[in-house]
């Protein structure tokens, strides 16, 4: 088999250049076919294989889908040898720096940021929506008091199908600022029913931010201020966590949402996919991996030991990328942050010179160095959460809260893309062949 490819590099605005470029050769036991070539707007190249099965009997095998594109999109772009990671066309760094994250949000789902009066009004009609239906508080009562809050999530945002049904374009598009609005209220009551205090309703003076703080720390009968710096904290994580793409969970989200499941049923499965260790559930791994060192005398040369020893199953979390491969921007943005929150906040975590050791002897030995592993955005967020007083357990929670914008947005995306079909990989079957029962 051999594939040549014809296409010339003509980078422009188009985002589907099909019909302007030269088609890719496949011979295939002496025949040649012709696959049409996709380019992006980033010169992203792609030869289309739909066809494949039907013309020459072969399927593609990608397990992991670590090279299949699965969809067109125009939400966000990620380079992974450079580092480049863009929201509609602007850079992380900006955003991080400049937006909130319900502007993002905005941005990410709509396709531009809410300008002059709109950005009032989109903060309004979320703010709108945060509260809970009252009969979605008894559910937190059947919960044991030492449920994980991801699992929590996860049946709550299949529970809301429940009270919101889809039966037009209206509903879905107000059930997506429902979710939303109402995400954060589920967090904070997940929170307040694990330490045994009452839930504290959202406050419609609020911004986004400000009112999840409140929601999870204020206590009837007590003020509760929030300061600038943890809000501040709170907006950059959201930012940075708010979509990357086709990663595993909005792949989940996309998979689930191709069968025209409801925009819940969709969201549940996205929750479910990022509590995984290897996905969002990193970022709790990464703090009890650094408590565990620290406890064992906060000897770093242990772990990068044991990571590189593949028969002890132990790997660096929060180190390593399937797309970034020299490194994680938003990783950068955070270990820089997570100096400064802590600095603010008056607060000394020894965790945080655990970490910068271990990064420091992990980015100097040849096991990381040729295998192009870099902290992720995983390894430096649970310290600043830490540090604004989010208890672990809480931490893959919040990457949900902020991932929640990006899971819609490629939601929404498909499902008003009228080329979209029900996602239903191939396979190569290696089990028993026919055979008889007696
Ligand atoms: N520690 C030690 N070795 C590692 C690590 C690590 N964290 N990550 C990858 N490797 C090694 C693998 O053992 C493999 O080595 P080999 O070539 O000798 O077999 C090589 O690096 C390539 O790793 P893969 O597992 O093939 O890479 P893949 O792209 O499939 O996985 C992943 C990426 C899951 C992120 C992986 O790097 C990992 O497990 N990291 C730790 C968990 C983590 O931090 N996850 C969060 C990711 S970011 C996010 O989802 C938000």
């Amino acid at each position: 088999m051999e594939l040549v490819t014809g296409s010339r590099e003509r980078p422009s605005a188009s985002p589907d250049r099909k019909a302007d470029m030269q088609n890719a050769k496949l011979i295939l036991d002496g025949k040649e076919y012709e696959l049409p070539i996709v380019v992006g707007t980033e010169n992203e190249k792609a030869f289309d294989c739909q066809k494949l099965r039907d013309t020459t009997g072969y399927v593609t095998m990608d397990p992991g889908y670590g090279n299949t594109g699965a969809c067109q999109s125009s939400i966000t772009f990620i380079d992974g040898e450079k580092g480049i990671l863009r929201y509609r066309g602007y850079p992380i760094d900006d955003l991080a720096e400049r937006a909130s994250f319900l502007e993002v949000a905005h941005l990410l789902m709509y396709g531009e940021l809410p300008a002059g009066g709109q950005r009032l009004e989109w903060q309004n009609y979320v703010t709108r929506h945060t509260l809970l239906h009252e009969d979605m508080k008894k559910f937190f009562e059947g919960f044991p008091r030492h449920a994980h809050p991801m699992a929590i999530l996860a049946a709550m945002f299949s529970s809301l199908s429940t009270f919101y049904p889809e039966n037009n374009e209206t509903d879905l598009e107000q059930n997506m600022v429902r979710l939303l609005a109402k995400a954060p209220t589920i967090a904070a009551f997940s929170y307040k029913k694990s330490v045994g205090q009452p839930f504290i309703y959202p406050r419609n003076d609020l911004d986004y931010c400000s009112n999840f703080l409140h929601m999870m720390f204020a206590v009837p009968a007590q003020t509760y201020t929030v300061s600038p710096a943890v809000h501040d904290a709170l907006n950059l994580l959201l930012i940075l966590h708010a979509d990357h793409e086709q990663n595993c969970s909005t792949s989940t989200v996309r998979m689930v949402g191709s069968s025209r499941a409801n925009l819940f049923a969709s969201m549940a499965a996205g929750v479910s996919a990022l509590w995984g260790p290897l996905h969002g559930g990193a970022n709790q791994e990464v703090i009890e991996m650094l408590e565990g060192i620290r406890d064992a005398g906060g000897n770093v040369a242990n772990a990068v030991a044991a990571a590189k020893d593949k028969a002890s199953g132990f790997r660096l979390m929060g180190f390593g990328h399937r797309v970034y491969k020299n490194f994680d921007p938003r990783a950068k943005i955070l270990k820089k942050a997570a100096d400064r929150v802590l600095v603010e906040l008056g607060v000394r975590d020894p965790l945080l010179d655990i970490a910068k050791a271990l990064e420091e002897a992990a980015l100097n030995d040849p096991y990381f160095v040729e295998r192009k592993l870099y902290p992720n955005v995983d390894f430096y967020s649970g310290i600043i959460y830490r540090a604004i007083g989010i208890p672990t357990d809480m931490f893959t929670v919040m990457f949900a809260l902020g991932r929640l914008p990006g899971w819609i947005a490629h939601w929404r995306e498909q499902r008003h893309d009228p080329k979209a079909r029900i996602n239903r990989p191939r396979q190569i079957y290696t089990g028993p062949t026919l055979r008889r029962f007696v």
